[in-house]
């Protein structure tokens, strides 16, 4: 027999991994509003991180589709909370959204006063609103850009989560803009930064949705989470 899914290492997890996210990944809603979020069913994992982190692009390079989230240069892109199932679906009923094995949620990016200050206070409010218990969320990724580190604004979010225990984990982003030289300083800085936050898991993953790298690592750590919770 396997030993219990949390003594295991993420590495056993590379296959699951790919196999979940080698499977069919749909779009089922969007909520822009508060009152608007979708019913709960299958697990969640979250995206979130400043505007124009690579949130979206990391959704569509986890799932191999270039254009399953919308993605821009311009910060500000995803203004709705995006909900994409992964997994195979009751063919039966296109309505029925309870179904998938998990689903993957694609957050507006917070912290960019370009869009306007009502905008941001809307989608910060939105994300709030979501994460307060949500039973069904397993985790949030809080994407980094790996050029900067952790600025003000994500360490705020970084309470926000600490507070609310809401588990979370760092995914530095871009990492193919980042010095070799420079990877793992920037790995290492960061973890330090997680020392002080008690909601947050211990590994940080440096990512690159251009290259791949870190790729089969996170969806390595999703299978875990799924495994763990038994799903
Ligand atoms: P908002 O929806 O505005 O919050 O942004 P987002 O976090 O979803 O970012 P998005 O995925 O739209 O990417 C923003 C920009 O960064 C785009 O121009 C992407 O091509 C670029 N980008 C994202 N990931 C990477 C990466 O790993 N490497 C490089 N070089 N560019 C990236
Ligand atoms: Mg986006």
């Amino acid at each position: 027999m396997s030993a219990p899914a949390a003594e295991r290492r993420s590495d056993d997890f590379l296959e699951a991994g790919r196999k979940l996210f080698a499977g069919p990944c749909d779009f089922i809603w969007a909520a822009a509003k508060i009152d608007g979020l979708p019913p709960m069913g299958a697990p969640e994992i979250a995206f979130a991180g400043r505007s124009n982190v690579g949130k979206s692009s990391l959704i569509n390079a986890l799932t191999g589709r270039k254009t399953l989230a919308r993605t821009s240069q311009t910060p500000g892109r995803t203004q709705q909370l995006n909900f994409f199932v992964l997994g195979e679906r009751n063919a039966g009923d296109a309505a029925d959204i309870s179904d998938g094995r998990m689903r993957l949620v694609d957050m507006p990016g917070y912290g960019y006063a370009a869009v306007g200050r009502a905008k941001v206070s809307e989608w910060t409010e939105l994300m709030h609103a979501y994460l307060r218990g949500r039973a069904s969320l397993m985790r949030v990724f809080l994407l980094v850009d790996g050029r900067h580190g952790l600025k003000d604004v994500d360490v705020a979010t970084m309470k926000l989560f600490d507070k609310s225990a809401v588990s979370y984990q760092i995914l530095l982003t871009k990492r193919d803009e980042v010095k070799k030289s420079d990877q793992d300083r920037r790995i290492e800085e960061t973890i330090a930064a997680l020392a002080r936050h008690p909601a947050a898991h211990p590994e940080v993953l440096f990512t690159s949705a251009e290259t791949g790298e870190g790729i089969a690592e996170v969806r390595a750590a999703v299978a875990r989470l799924l495994a763990e919770r038994g799903a």
